[in-house]
C-alpha cells in the first residue's frame, strides 16, 4: 500500500465561516513531492474547493508562500519528507488578511513598494543616441544579491515588527530600494532616504533577523536594513556638523 501522510490545511470561507478553521486530508507520500504538489492532489482528487495560489513550481513567481508547519516557506519548494511523520500543518501567511483558505491580500506590500520607488530615477536622461548605460561586473555584483527578491512575502510574514506595526514598510521593500540605491545608473538615493528614513522606515527595525533567515533566495533584507541605517545615520551627522555640505 502506498504509504500517505496527514495535511492539516487552514480553510476559510468566508460565506460560510465566521473565523478559519482545519481541515485535514490524507495524500500519498511520495518522496520527490513537495507540499504543493500535496495541495494540488487535494485540489485535483480530494476537494476542489480548496484555494490557494502557485504558478511556476519552480522557486521564480514568489506566488505559493504559505506558513507550513508554522514557518514561512514557498510551499513549491518545501519537500514533504523534511516534516515526516506529519501530519503537515499548512497556514496562509501571517499578517495579511485571509481573502480565502490559504490565499491572502497583498496590495499593502504593493502600496508600500510603489513608494520607495524601486525603478532608476536619473536626474537627467542622456539622449538616446549616446548609447546605454555600461556597468561593470564589480558594480553589478554590488547590487546583484538584492535584486533577487521575487516578492514572495516570507519575510514580511516573519518579521514581528511588521505584525505589530503594520505601517511598516518592511523588508522587501527596503531591500529593493536598496537594489536601486546601489546601481551606478541610479541617482535617486536621496528621494528614497527621505521615505525610508521617516517613521514608518528603517528604525522601525529592531534587528530580529527573521527576515533574512526565511528569504528563499538569499536576499538578506535584514543587512539591506542595517546598511541603510548606516547611510541615513551619517547623512543625519553631516547635515548637523556640515549644514552646507548636505545642500
Ligand atoms: S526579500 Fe526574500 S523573503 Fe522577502 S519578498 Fe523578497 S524573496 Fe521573499
Ligand atoms: S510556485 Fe512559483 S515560487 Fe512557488
Amino acid at each position: 500500500m502506498e504509504p500517505t501522510v496527514a495535511l492539516t490545511v487552514a480553510r476559510y470561507r468566508p460565506e460560510q465561516e465566521a473565523e478559519p478553521t482545519f481541515q485535514t486530508y490524507e495524500v500519498p507520500f511520495r518522496k520527490d513531492w513537495v507540499v504543493l504538489d500535496a495541495l494540488n492532489y487535494v485540489k485535483d482528487r480530494l476537494d476542489g474547493s480548496l484555494s490557494f495560489r502557485w504558478s511556476c513550481r519552480m522557486g521564480v513567481c514568489g506566488s505559493c508562500g504559505m506558513k507550513v508547519n508554522g514557518t514561512p516557506k514557498l510551499t513549491c519548494a518545501a519537500f514533504l519528507s523534511d516534516y515526516l511523520p506529519g501530519p503537515v500543518r499548512v497556514e496562509p501567511l501571517d499578517y495579511f488578511p485571509v481573502v480565502r483558505d490559504l490565499v491572502v491580500e497583498l496590495s499593502d506590500f504593493m502600496r508600500k513598494l510603489k513608494k520607495v520607488k524601486p525603478w532608476i530615477i536619473r536626474k537627467e536622461e542622456r539622449p538616446l543616441a549616446e548609447g546605454a548605460y555600461l556597468q561593470t561586473p564589480d558594480e553589478l555584483d554590488t547590487y546583484k544579491q538584492f535584486s533577487m527578491c521575487i516578492n514572495c512575502m516570507l519575510c514580511y510574514s516573519a518579521c514581528p515588527i511588521y505584525g505589530l506595526e503594520p505601517s511598516f514598510i518592511g523588508p522587501a521593500a527596503i531591500a529593493l530600494a536598496q537594489r536601486y540605491n546601489m546601481d551606478s545608473r541610479d541617482e535617486g538615493a536621496a528621494e528614497r532616504l527621505e521615505i525610508l528614513s521617516g517613521k514608518d522606515g528603517i528604525w522601525q527595525c529592531t534587528f530580529v533577523g527573521e527576515c533574512t533567515k526565511v528569504c528563499p533566495k538569499n536576499v538578506d533584507p535584514a543587512g539591506a536594513i542595517q546598511q541603510y541605517k548606516l547611510t541615513a545615520a551619517t547623512h543625519w551627522l553631516k547635515a548637523v556638523l556640515l549644514p552646507w555640505g548636505t545642500r
